[in-house]
């Protein structure tokens, strides 16, 4: 099996919708790795993944063990990697240093950071240097104390306009595609018509050439936070409480463990 590259991921952008989910850890990243184009190891994970109150606190050590984790645990996907909160925004070569410490660390394929028009010329840099560049704007979780919570965006037309200026901006200065997150279904549309790389929907609009959802968010592990854009798909809570109560039921009732489990142990009709 030869990984999915990211001129491949690209390349899909008119031909084939770009499946994508998130995966921080090998159990959840085998079982993706047989369904989908890419996978995001996001820092959504300090939400769901350490019930952190936002993104902000997770640090680019904990990204990088966790981008270490899927990569050993698929040979298909794409694999991404968040740059985690402040790990970029200072300055381009900051952006660097630390991106390559990610794919140093982990072996994935390329980044993604937050930011439109005021990160393009990191975005350059990065990727003339080697190293491919997700964007995302829209909607950008870490900038959550300026936004002051979590906000739908480019529901005015002002605000529309600047994000859709910060769309080109990070195509033409070179990201292999772009996140577009929680905003103006229209405004998703007309990035997604006119721009050359692919965009990636996560309450966007229909229109994207790709979606990305957090995975727990779709299979009921996420506890009560479910964004508005998030779709049940399935309720693994449902199965994993099924399995661990009759667990706890059989150490309680001693039926488990029994002799079968145990070392040492003279077979009966053996
Ligand atoms: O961290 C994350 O999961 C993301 C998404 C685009 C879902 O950034
Ligand atoms: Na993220």
């Amino acid at each position: 099996v030869k990984r999915n590259t990211v001129p491949q991921i690209q390349a899909m952008k008119g031909q084939q919708k770009i499946v994508c989910l998130t995966s921080y850890s090998s159990p959840f990243a085998r079982i993706l790795d047989e369904f989908v184009d890419l996978i995001l190891v996001g820092d959504s994970t300090a939400m769901v993944g350490y019930n952190m109150e936002n993104t902000l606190t997770i640090t680019l050590e904990q990204m990088a063990a966790h981008g270490q984790a899927v990569m050993r645990s698929t040979q298909k996907a794409c694999v991404v990697v968040d740059m985690p909160f402040a790990s970029y925004q200072e300055s381009k070569e900051q952006a660097f240093r630390n991106a390559a410490y990610l794919l140093k660390q982990s072996n994935a394929q390329a980044v993604k950071m937050e930011g439109g028009a005021f990160l393009a010329e990191t975005t350059r840099f990065l990727t003339e240097r080697g190293i491919p560049v997700m964007a995302h704007v829209g909607l950008m979780p870490q900038y959550f104390n300026t936004m002051g919570g979590f906000k739908a965006q480019g529901l005015s037309e002002e605000m529309a306009e600047r994000i859709y200026q910060d769309a080109i901006a990070q195509s033409q200065a070179g990201a292999f595609s772009l996140v577009i997150e929680g905003s103006a279904e229209s405004l998703g549309r007309r990035i997604t018509e006119n721009i050359a790389i692919p965009t990636i929907g996560i309450g966007a609009s229909p229109a994207c050439d790709g979606q990305i959802l957090v995975t727990e968010d779709i299979l009921n592990l996420s506890g009560p936070r479910i964004p508005k854009f998030a779709k049940q798909f399935a309720d693994a809570q449902a199965i994993i409480r099924e399995g661990v109560k009759a667990y706890a039921e059989e150490v309680r009732n001693e039926t488990f463990p029994t002799l079968d489990h145990c070392f040492g142990v003279a077979k009966k009709n053996a």
